[in-house]
């Protein structure tokens, strides 16, 4: 029996692949990105995505959330213009939705919270995102009975789950799951014709044709609320850059991975490290990398 090819993507990898910013380049040739997440009781979120796509390179970054969350959010991003979402008998929409297909991609997910209707949020943006669109957190939880409306999409989706998340969308439960995460990964993202990046200590990233890599960069220090958040922002920050997905989505973990492995070997500890700290590092990894 032949095995499937997974190659460990490393730093050196992400070296080869990543994107030149042209000396002539302008704010359009970064990408224009849009994030929909946060809610009144989970700003931060939010806040850690859009600074962590920022620090990633991204050209123009909107942020949609809801209206109350708005100037929290505005104080820490200060770099990115804001979109409202808004609850209307019952289901979510507001000028996030309105707006959403004149992005370059868009991220859903963080910290958006699970109330009734946000499922008709998702299925409009799966029905009218022309780009890639990735979703993560709130946004996967939520997106389990729309799995079979993803085929019909004409432009790359990107699911981010953690195990839990994967367990949930795939109906299995996490030991199962656990035993044969590559092939849960490669069947999941065939039947479905969707990137997936399943987190963990290990980092499986699967095409939407089967191919995979493994990313083993990081320690424990990301074992904390808020690793997730920094991941998918570098992630919307990648793929708008980026002319291969495949590439875009392996280079964001392993920046992810080796920004945190750099601080707690340089200056911080596994126990001290905040998603926050390794947002600042970012710079210290970029400057490897260009
Ligand atoms: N070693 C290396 N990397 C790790 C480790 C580890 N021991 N632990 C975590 N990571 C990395 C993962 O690979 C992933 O990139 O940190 C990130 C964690 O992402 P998530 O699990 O999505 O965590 P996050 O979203 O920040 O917080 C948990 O998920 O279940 C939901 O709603 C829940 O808000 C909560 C959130
Ligand atoms: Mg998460």
């Amino acid at each position: 029996l032949e095995k499937p090819k997974r190659k460990l993507w490393g730093i050196d990898d992400v070296k080869e692949t990543f994107p030149v910013r042209a000396a002539d380049s302008h704010k359009g040739s970064h990408g224009k990105g849009l994030m929909i997440g946060g809610s009144a009781f989970m700003p931060g979120s939010i806040v850690m995505a859009a600074r962590a796509a920022l620090k990633s390179g991204l050209g123009l970054l909107s942020v949609a959330t809801v209206r109350e969350a708005i100037p929290a959010v505005s104080s820490f991003v200060q770099e990115a213009t804001f979109l409202n979402v808004e609850e209307q008998e019952g289901w979510i929409a507001g000028q996030a939705l309105e707006q959403a297909s004149s992005y370059d991609g868009v991220l859903v997910g963080m910290g958006l919270g699970r109330r009734d209707g946000t499922e008709v949020l998702l299925q409009s943006l799966i029905d009218s995102v022309d780009g890639p669109l990735i979703v993560d957190a709130d946004g996967l939880y939520l997106m389990k009975s729309l799995l079979p409306s993803l085929k019909n999409r004409k432009t790359p989706t990107i699911l981010t789950p953690h195990p839990g998340e994967f367990a949930h969308l795939a109906g299995v439960s996490i030991e199962e799951l656990l035993k044969s995460p590559f092939s849960y990964s490669r069947n999941f993202a065939l039947e479905y014709g969707v990137h997936l990046i399943l987190k963990g200590p290990s980092t499986i990233i699967t095409s939407a044709d089967g191919e995979q890599r493994v990313d083993v960069s990081g320690n424990a220090g990301l074992a904390k609320g808020g690793s997730g958040d920094v991941l998918s922002g570098i992630l919307l920050g990648m793929v708008l850059q980026t002319e291969s997905l495949m590439d875009a989505m392996s280079n964001s973990c392993v920046i992810h991975g080796c920004t945190a492995d750099w601080l707690t070997q340089e200056t911080h500890s596994e126990t001290d490290l905040l998603a926050s700290d390794v947002i600042e590092g970012l710079s210290r990894t970029f400057r490897t990398l260009s």
